[in-house]
């Protein structure tokens, strides 16, 4: 098939393809939990993604930075929590693509570790040059961007303003190439059915895998564990509004409500605020694996995973994608929990 990305600007900035690593040592550890054999699992590395610390921002990024310099934009603004891991790499994709960048963090997350404020991914967008500003949870946001980017363009400069998670329709088409990816290697392994799991918060990737999967017709189901909001049918109501509008910039029709699993168990009480089963997830994947998850994201996603495969409910399929979608950064502002 013809590339069917080659028509929407790109700036490369991830190492590509990323490993396909399967999981035999938790495998077997689940397996004596179960008293059952449970599907082949492997784990996508998307950690590996390459830019300042990786993760699944880097793919939408490319988009997204291609977008910005195809328009003559000079200027990247994001938003995201003190410790979003998006910020981080909008920060580094910025600086690769010598553009300015300003983030616009906001305190909604009430943790109080003593890192948070510091450390972390708050740390590295200040390596890397960004101008970091940060606002109250209750701040305006709509007032306050028009304000950012009005005093931008009176300064001469010509911003582009990336949304939160880098989710919109631009972004998304990083996770539609990436279910290709995935989908590819997963055939060429010769695994048969199989289905991909992964942390869910803005939900760009998870349509853009759902797109992914429309596009090529076949390969591997996607099922998103919810990070990030309380209201889980809302959220995918917002994922499924997404992939219709990333479906359409391949005249694709929008996909139906059951393509959008999302699997609301494994927030606990609130978006960026540690549990139990995350931190043993965390541990556990590092001791079996020797792979370092994040405390927001693919923590809670591999606690929902776990519980998943414990429960059966992937009996399905023979082969279990984990996406690792990165965040390691935000171990370090976490560090009371470990
Ligand atoms: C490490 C990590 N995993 C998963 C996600 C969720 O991806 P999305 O926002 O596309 O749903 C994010 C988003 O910030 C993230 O930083």
């Amino acid at each position: 098939m013809a590339d069917p990305f080659a028509r929407f600007p790109r700036f490369p900035l991830a190492h590509l393809p990323t490993p396909l690593v399967e999981m035999k040592r938790l495998r077997a550890t689940l397996s004596g939990r179960m008293n059952a054999e449970p599907p082949r699992l492997f784990i996508k590395r998307d950690d590996c993604t390459g830019l300042a610390g990786g993760g699944n921002k880097t793919r939408k990024l490319e988009f997204l930075i291609g977008e910005a310099l195809s328009q003559g934009c000079n200027t990247v603004v994001t938003t995201g929590a003190l410790q979003s891991n998006h910020a981080r790499q909008t920060a580094a994709a910025a600086a690769a693509a010598g553009l300015r960048c300003l983030l616009v963090l906001f305190e909604s997350v009430p943790y109080a570790g003593r890192a948070y404020r510091s450390s972390g991914n708050l740390l590295l967008d200040r390596i890397l040059g960004a101008e970091v500003r940060v606002e109250q949870a209750d701040a305006d946001a709509g007032a306050l961007f028009r304000q950012v980017m009005a005093e931008i363009e009176a300064g001469g400069g010509k911003p582009y303003l990336v949304p939160v998670g880098g989710s919109n329709a631009t972004g998304s088409l990083g996770y539609t190439a990436a279910y290709l990816e995935i989908a590819d290697a997963l055939d060429a392994l010769g695994t048969g059915p199989a289905r991909i799991v992964h942390a869910s918060s803005s939900g760009g990737t998870q349509a853009g895998l759902v797109v992914g999967r429309q596009l090529r017709g076949h390969g591997p189901s996607v099922a998103g564990i919810n990070v990030y909001r309380a209201d889980n049918d809302a959220m995918a109501a917002g994922i499924l509004a997404l992939a219709g509008k990333t479906a359409a910039l391949f005249e694709l029709a929008a996909p139906e409500a059951g393509a959008v699993v999302l699997d609301g168990a494994h927030l606990g009480p609130r978006y960026g605020l540690p549990t139990e089963e995350m931190k043993a997830a965390v541990e556990l994947v590092a001791r079996e694996e020797g792979v370092l998850l994040d405390p927001v994201y693919t923590g809670k996603a591999m606690a929902g995973f776990i519980a998943q495969v414990l429960a059966g409910r992937h009996d399905d399929v023979e082969a279990l994608v984990f996406l690792h979608t990165g965040g390691m950064p935000g171990l370090f502002a976490y560090e009371d929990e470990f």
